[in-house]
């Protein structure tokens, strides 16, 4: 019988990757630790009505994608497809906001989406988030745009641009939304069925469909920025002004309209063209009504995910260069030097020295070969003569020099010798 495989849509971030996503996330949490945000950690399972009253009900996410079952009691929980309404719902639940009016998280962590699996788009996929809250300004959505080119551009990722548009709020889309359903009445004939349905509960969703016949369709469409009101149209020149002044280039996108129901005003998504149909690497904006749909008070909100899958797969470092090779490889011969051997590793360990040790019955040379392998900096060599003599041989393998050490004081020793090379 062939062994037991993981579910279709779900993978394992095996060694050799992971190094890479470690790298991300922390070049992620050294930004956000730079710019005063804190981390929180939240559950993967909450009550679906959260994920319907925030992600809205006729979103493609909580009609069609997320994972939702009853527990043993009947309740309906859902595997959170997305981190934002989760935050919110601590913020609301803990009163976040009494301490300070103005609250900065990050989070990261694994969501879940039933969508069709392709390259770039999983069913287990993770986030790296971050939320902030108690700003209405639009300077801190443009300070959040900056710190995601900052992640981006330290880890080197080429091929991005930064696209934003404005939702506008309450007060003036529903006009636009009017004109929009004016055009989508003369064009329904020519829509996809998706689009259809959207027409009816969701039109702004078909501005973004990728439908060829949709895109032709649609191609006269109003722009939701013709119809922002003042305040709206204010907030969104200030985001403009200010990338501009940090120097950020960026595409303005009538389109970008975002899967989730929650936004107001300012919309961005980093999209890149390396990875066919799922073009965006992270995407974000404000969500000033939410705190309040949601019960809590009226607080203005905006954040961003970066999806670190997708991110991993675009990086060019690879994770082989981000190997931590061992410092120190012990090729023990004999079983009393693999006894002092497992003492040596555990002490130059506990010191914060990678030790590798041989504890098998090996030849030296293909210990040595083993060595090589790991890239190890320095090869300690002991057999019983060496043990008699009371001192090991340390060879240096890039420049192959060999010094002697005594095994008196043995890890004082090889951390004298260690400073000594790096100095
Ligand atoms: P989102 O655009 O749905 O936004 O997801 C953010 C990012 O997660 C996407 O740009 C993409 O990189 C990644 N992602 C989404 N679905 C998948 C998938 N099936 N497989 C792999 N990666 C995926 C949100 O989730 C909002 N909560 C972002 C936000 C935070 N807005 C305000 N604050």
């Amino acid at each position: 019988m062939a062994g037991i495989q993981l579910i279709r849509g779900f993978k394992d971030i095996l060694p050799g990757e992971t190094e890479l996503w470690k790298y991300i996330e922390k070049i992620a949490v050294d930004v956000f630790e730079s710019f005063g945000f804190k981390e929180i950690r939240l559950p993967v399972l909450e009550h679906s009505e959260l994920f319907a009253r925030s992600i809205g009900a006729d979103t493609d996410i909580v009609e069609k994608e997320m994972y939702t079952f009853p527990d043993r009691k009947g309740d309906l929980i859902t595997m959170r497809p997305e981190a934002t309404a989760s935050v919110v719902r601590a913020y609301i639940q803990h009163k976040l906001y009494a301490k300070d009016p103005v609250q900065k998280f990050y989070t990261i962590g694994p969501m879940f989406r039933r969508e069709r699996p392709q390259k770039g788009r999983y069913r287990q996929f993770y986030q790296i988030n971050a939320e902030v809250f108690g700003i209405a300004s639009p300077l801190i959505d443009a300070q959040l745009i900056f710190m995601l080119t900052t992640i981006f551009s330290r880890l080197k990722v080429a091929d991005i641009a930064t696209h934003i548009n404005s939702l506008g709020c309450p007060v003036c889309r529903p006009e636009f939304k009017k004109a929009l359903s004016t055009l989508l009445s003369s064009v329904s004939g020519k829509l996809c069925s998706d689009c259809i349905r959207r027409h009816k509960k969701n039109p702004l969703r078909v501005l973004d469909c990728k439908v060829p016949a949709c895109r032709d369709a649609m191609s006269d469409a109003p722009a939701i920025l013709d119809f922002l009101c003042p305040e709206c149209k204010e907030h969104f020149n200030t985001v403009k002004a200010t990338l501009e002044n940090l120097e950020i280039p960026y595409h303005v996108d009538k389109n970008l309209v975002r899967g989730l129901d929650y936004y107001t005003r300012t919309t961005f998504e980093i999209q890149t063209g390396s990875l066919g149909a799922q073009s965006a690497v992270a995407g974000g904006g404000r969500y000033d009504g939410l705190v309040k749909s949601l019960g809590g008070p009226d607080h203005p909100a905006t954040g961003f995910a970066i999806g670190l899958d997708r991110l991993a797969e675009i990086i060019s470092a690879k994770s082989d260069d981000l190997l931590q090779n061992p410092e120190i490889f012990i090729a023990a011969i004999g079983s009393q030097s693999r006894t002092a051997a497992l003492e040596w590793a555990c002490r130059l360990g506990i010191e914060g020295i990678k030790t590798e040790i041989n504890l098998t019955d090996r030849s030296l040379k293909s210990q040595m070969k083993r060595a090589d392998r790991l890239g190890a900096a320095h090869v300690i060599i002991v057999g019983e003569n060496e043990l008699k003599q009371g001192s090991v041989v340390m060879r240096n393998m890039l420049t192959k020099d060999q010094i002697s050490i005594p095994v008196q004081g043995l890890v004082a020793n090889i951390k004298q010798t260690l400073k000594g090379i790096i100095h």
